[in-house]
This record gives C-alpha cells, sequence and structure tokens, in this order.
C-alpha cells in the first residue's frame, strides 16, 4: 500500500489511540478506583468531625484573635443557632453584596467581636464552615434566601453589637 498523507494519517492514529486510551485510564483515578472501602468512610468521617470539633470550639471562643471584647459566636449563635448557612451565599444588606458564608463569617468577627478577620483559606475558617454545616446537616439549602428570619439577637452578658458608624470592622 502505497503511503498518501491520508492513510499515514490514519495509520498513525490507529496506533496512538490505543496508547492514549490506555494512559487515560491510567490516569483517571475514578476509572481505576472501586467504591471507597468501610475503613476509608471511617478515615474520612473522623477527618471532616475533627475538623467539626475544631469548629466548634473555635465558635465557642478558643481563639484568642477572632475577639477582643469577650464576645464570642456562641454567645449570640449557641450551637450555630441563627446563622443559617445554608442559605448562602445570599445579599447581605450591610455589605450591600451577595457573600459567601465566610465573608459573613468575617463580618461577625470583625463587627460584633471587634477581632482579626480570619484568613479564609485558613483550616480555622474551613473548620468553621464545617461546624456551622455539620449543626445544619438535613436542611434544605436556599441560597440567597433568607429562608429564617432570626430576630435580633439579644446579648445577655458583654458589650454587644456595636452600633452603625462605632468605627469598628468594615464599618471604619
Ligand atoms: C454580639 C452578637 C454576635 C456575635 C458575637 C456573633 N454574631 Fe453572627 N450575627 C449577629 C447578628 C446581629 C447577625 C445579623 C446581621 C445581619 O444580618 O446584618 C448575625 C449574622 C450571622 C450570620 C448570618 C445569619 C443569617 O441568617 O444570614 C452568620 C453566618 C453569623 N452571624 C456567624 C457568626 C459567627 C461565625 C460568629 C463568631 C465568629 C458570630 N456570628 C458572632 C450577631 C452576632
Amino acid at each position: 500500500m502505497k503511503l498518501t498523507t491520508k492513510n499515514r494519517f490514519n495509520l498513525a492514529a490507529s496506533l496512538i489511540a490505543p496508547v492514549a486510551l490506555l494512559g487515560l485510564l491510567v490516569s483517571n483515578p475514578a476509572a481505576a478506583r472501586g467504591s471507597f472501602t468501610a475503613a476509608e468512610l471511617a478515615d474520612q468521617e473522623k477527618a471532616l468531625l475533627a475538623l467539626v470539633d475544631r469548629g466548634r470550639d473555635l465558635w465557642h471562643g478558643s481563639s484568642p484573635t477572632m475577639s477582643t471584647n469577650g464576645l464570642a459566636c456562641g454567645n449570640c449563635h449557641p450551637d450555630a443557632a441563627a446563622s443559617n448557612p445554608q442559605t448562602f451565599p445570599k445579599f447581605q444588606a450591610n455589605l450591600g453584596k451577595v457573600i459567601p458564608l465566610r465573608d459573613m463569617i468575617n463580618w461577625c468577627i470583625m463587627v460584633p467581636q471587634v477581632g482579626t478577620a480570619l484568613d479564609v483559606n485558613s483550616a480555622d475558617m474551613v473548620a468553621m464552615e464545617a461546624y456551622a454545616m455539620y449543626m445544619y446537616r438535613g436542611i434544605k439549602i436556599e441560597p440567597g434566601l433568607a429562608s429564617v428570619q432570626t430576630p435580633p439577637v439579644v446579648v445577655k452578658s458583654g458589650p454587644g453589637f456595636p452600633k452603625k458608624g462605632s468605627g469598628v470592622g468594615f464599618d471604619k
């Protein structure tokens, strides 16, 4: 057979295709891996729950940088109450834009707690989110909606929520 440009291409393609397919199978873990074993799933759950635990501790006052006025998230949102993580991203009237949960967490760190915002990529932020989401597991996800209209939080101890224009947090 005389090798024209066309059948030269066909020959090359028929040699390359199986090699490419093999490469895809080997490099694609989803194709190569079976279901997770019970032991693997137990490890994954352990890792998640460790982060949820860390989030619960941070939420209830274990961080010296997240608050400078003695307030912790737990004072106003005990057990993550009224934090409604399932409604994010949503429009936040105070900021005038749609924000993700992590920005709301940082807002509450900076404003009611007059603390230093967390790095949004930090393990502590993931822990804060993991804790909130874990407490709300099973609740319908409704981004953009304040599905649960929660009344203003009454603070029985500590200085309470700073007034608008008081010069703290995003309001500086
Ligand atoms: C002094 C009370 C107070 C403290 C302490 C506080 N918050 Fe809040 N939090 C509020 C108030 C008030 C709002 C409602 C703000 C708004 O909608 O403009 C709110 C809203 C939220 C929301 C959004 C709830 C929703 O339905 O949209 C989240 C999430 C949240 N806080 C998380 C936290 C976290 C995390 C901490 C700790 C880092 C914290 N808050 C500490 C008073 C507090």
